[in-house]
Order: structure tokens, then C-alpha cells, then sequence
């Protein structure tokens, strides 16, 4: 778990320190007061991304060059440096070339106050969110995406070329062909694996909830069709009309399927927030079952637009012995006294509340 974690120039915050501790704690505050960007600092600093945007230039705080997020978690102590120019990451005091050390140490999972957004808005949410897991599961994934990425990007721009060069242009096939099907293959697994864990984090808010049963699934569907080489070649002479490469894992998408009908037409608003929270869950316990220890859980304003009832069935649901960092607005929702620390975030400042 995380113990210690302290911020410099990070979104609001000149200089942040907070001792953490296991189990829930919970920040309180009005709007604009930091909620959101201590628990996205917790995010970057184990995960070195954020799920809300592309790049961390955003995170830096207006009129400074860089932000640093520092911690200790368990026994490693893990300190990050960003800024447009340069990174640094340190690991236990030693400066790291690559990241997949400082990757193993910490798995986590980020509930989201727009995650409504993965069942009505559009695949690149989706496919975030895979990437956002699969990266956390397979060694493999990472390096997979970057590398089909990276081909994607040569072959687009050799697309949008005046005169095109087909042969050019195809010379970028095999290697788009020979990472994209790796990355569909990991894809389609992490997809199956996640499927019945979806179904079952469902169960529990639903029962908790009253709700009518109702079978939760998630089918793939592959951007690169069955058979990527073939569907490259058959779509040849449109690509070369619009300028860029139309088959792949780039245009791959994850089904929600809600007894078989699509979830983002079929569900009601208030079911589709139920099966927003069971993705966040099934990511959860997907985590805590392949590496027998619970992710670390992010909960941002999650709270806002569900019911009471169905607010304390998430708590309730959420992974025993897990750390949760949860932020909301207001807390006198709460069935129970809130299982550990209250702070309240004012002015920037945290006040504790509860101890
Ligand atoms: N890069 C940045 N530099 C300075 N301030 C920022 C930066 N990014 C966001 N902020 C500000 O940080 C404040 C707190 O934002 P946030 O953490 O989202 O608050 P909350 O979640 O409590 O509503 C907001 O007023 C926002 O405008
Ligand atoms: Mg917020």
C-alpha cells in the first residue's frame, strides 16, 4: 500500500504532503479544491499515466517548468520528475532506464467521474481502458501498443504523402500486421478474461441494489477483422483515397452487452451507471485475482449521480483489504461512519476531519 505521497508543482498543488493509510480514506471538499488532483497524482505516480488525457503536460502546474510526485509504497520508494524536456524516474534511489521495474511495483484501478462515457461514448474510451488494464497484467502489452503505434504513425504519414508511394506505403505492412496481431491477440484474451468478472461485479451491486437480474457481458471486436493481412489488402484503394490506414487494433472496440443487447442503447441511465461501476470492479478483481493482492482504488466523485442505496452497494463491493482513495463532494450518504480518515480539502490545504 501506499504510506507517504508528496507533490511539487503538480495541477493546483505547489507542494503537497499526505500520510496514507490502509484500507479507505476518504477527501472531502467543495468543487475546485483538489480532490481530483490528489488521486490523479496517486495515478501517476504508480502508472506514470493518466486516464484522463493523452500526455501529462496539462499536469504541470501553470508557470512551472516540471512536476514531481514522490511516495513510498510497501517497501520501494518510488519518485517520478516530468516535464516536457525531460523524465526521471527512481526507483528505491536508483535512476531507471526503462520503466518495467518501476511498473511491477503497484497495480491500480481508477473509478472515474466520467466513466459513464465507456458505455455511451466511443471506442477510444474502451480501448483506453483495456490498455489501461492490460498493461497493469501482461508484460508483453505495453511494448506491444507502443511498437503498433509507432508503425501506425510511419504508415499514415507515408499515406498522406503527395505523390503517395505504394510501395513505400506497403513496405509498413509487415510490420503493422506483425504487432497488430499480437495486440488483437492480447486484446481478445484480456477481454475474454475480463468478461465473467464484468457479470459477477455486477451481481453484487444489483443484488445489493434490487435490481432484476440481468446477464452482463463483453464480446471483442476486432478492428483488424479475422484476418488482418486480408482485410489490409481489401481496403487498399480506399486508403489511399482518404489518406490513412483503415483496418487494425486502432479502430478495435468492446461490446457491453446487457442480456445480449447493446448496453449504450438498451440500459436505462441508471443501469448504465451500474454497469459503468461493474467494469471499474471487474478491472478490481481481475487485478486482485492474478496477482493475489488487491490494486490500489481510485474513486473520484463516482458518488455523484447514483442513489444512496446503489453508493453503498459500490462500497460495499469494492475488494477487501484493498486501499481506496476516495473523493465526493459530501459524505452524510454513508450507511456506516466512514471506515477511516476524513480529510477536507479547503483552499488547497487538507484539514483532517477524522482520524
Ligand atoms: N496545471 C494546472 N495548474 C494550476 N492549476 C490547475 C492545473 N490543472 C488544474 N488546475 C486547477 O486545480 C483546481 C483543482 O482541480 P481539481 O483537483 O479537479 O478539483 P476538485 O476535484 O476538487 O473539483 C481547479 O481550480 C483547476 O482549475
Ligand atoms: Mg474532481
Amino acid at each position: 500500500m501506499l504510506s507517504q505521497l508528496k507533490l511539487n508543482d503538480f495541477r493546483c498543488f505547489e507542494s503537497l504532503e499526505l500520510e496514507a493509510v490502509p484500507g479507505a480514506q476518504f477527501f472531502i471538499g467543495d468543487n475546485a479544491q483538489g480532490k481530483t488532483s490528489i488521486l490523479e497524482a496517486v495515478c501517476v505516480l504508480l502508472r506514470l499515466a493518466t486516464p484522463r488525457a493523452a500526455t501529462l503536460v496539462p499536469l504541470i502546474r501553470t508557470q512551472s517548468r516540471g512536476f514531481a510526485v514522490q511516495g513510498q509504497f510497501g517497501t520501494s520508494r518510488m519518485q517520478f520528475y516530468f516535464s516536457p524536456e525531460r523524465k526521471k524516474l527512481v526507483l528505491d534511489g536508483q535512476e531507471q532506464s526503462g520503466t518495467s521495474r518501476y511498473l511491477k511495483v503497484a497495480r491500480m484501478v481508477y473509478f472515474g467521474n466520467t466513466d459513464l462515457d465507456l458505455i455511451r461514448g466511443g471506442a477510444e474510451g474502451r480501448r483506453k481502458f483495456l490498455d489501461f488494464l492490460g498493461g497493469q497484467i501482461e508484460p508483453l502489452y505495453r511494448g506491444t501498443l507502443r511498437a503498433y503505434e509507432r508503425a501506425l504513425r510511419s504508415r499514415n504519414r507515408l499515406l498522406k504523402a503527395v505523390p503517395v508511394r505504394r510501395q513505400e506505403v506497403e513496405a509498413y505492412d509487415a510490420p503493422l500486421i506483425e504487432t497488430g496481431e499480437t495486440l488483437t491477440r492480447l486484446r481478445r484474451e484480456l477481454v475474454a478474461e475480463l468478461s465473467p468478472w464484468v457479470d459477477r461485479s455486477h451481481q453484487s451491486i444489483r443484488a445489493d441494489t434490487g435490481d432484476i437480474p440481468e446477464m452482463l457481458g463483453l464480446a471483442y471486436e476486432p478492428g483488424a477483422g479475422k484476418d488482418f493481412a486480408g482485410k489490409l489488402a481489401a481496403t487498399r484503394e480506399e486508403e489511399m483515397r482518404l489518406r490513412q490506414t483503415l483496418a487494425g487494433p486502432h479502430r478495435d472496440d468492446m461490446a457491453i452487452l446487457l442480456d445480449g443487447h447493446a448496453a449504450a442503447v438498451y440500459a436505462s441511465e441508471g443501469q448504465q451507471r451500474t454497469l459503468a461501476l461493474s467494469l471499474r470492479l471487474a478491472q478490481a478483481g481481475l487485478l486482485d485475482a492474478i496477482w493475489k493482492t488487491p490494486p490500489v482504488l481510485l474513486l473520484d466523485d463516482t458518488f455523484g449521480e447514483l442513489d444512496p442505496q446503489r453508493r453503498n452497494a459500490l462500497i460495499a463491493a469494492l475488494p477487501t483489504g484493498s486501499q481506496q482513495f476516495i473523493a465526493t463532494t459530501r459524505l452524510d450518504w454513508l450507511q456506516t461512519q466512514p471506515a477511516g480518515p476524513v480529510w477536507r480539502l479547503n483552499e488547497r490545504r487538507l484539514e483532517a476531519i477524522k482520524t
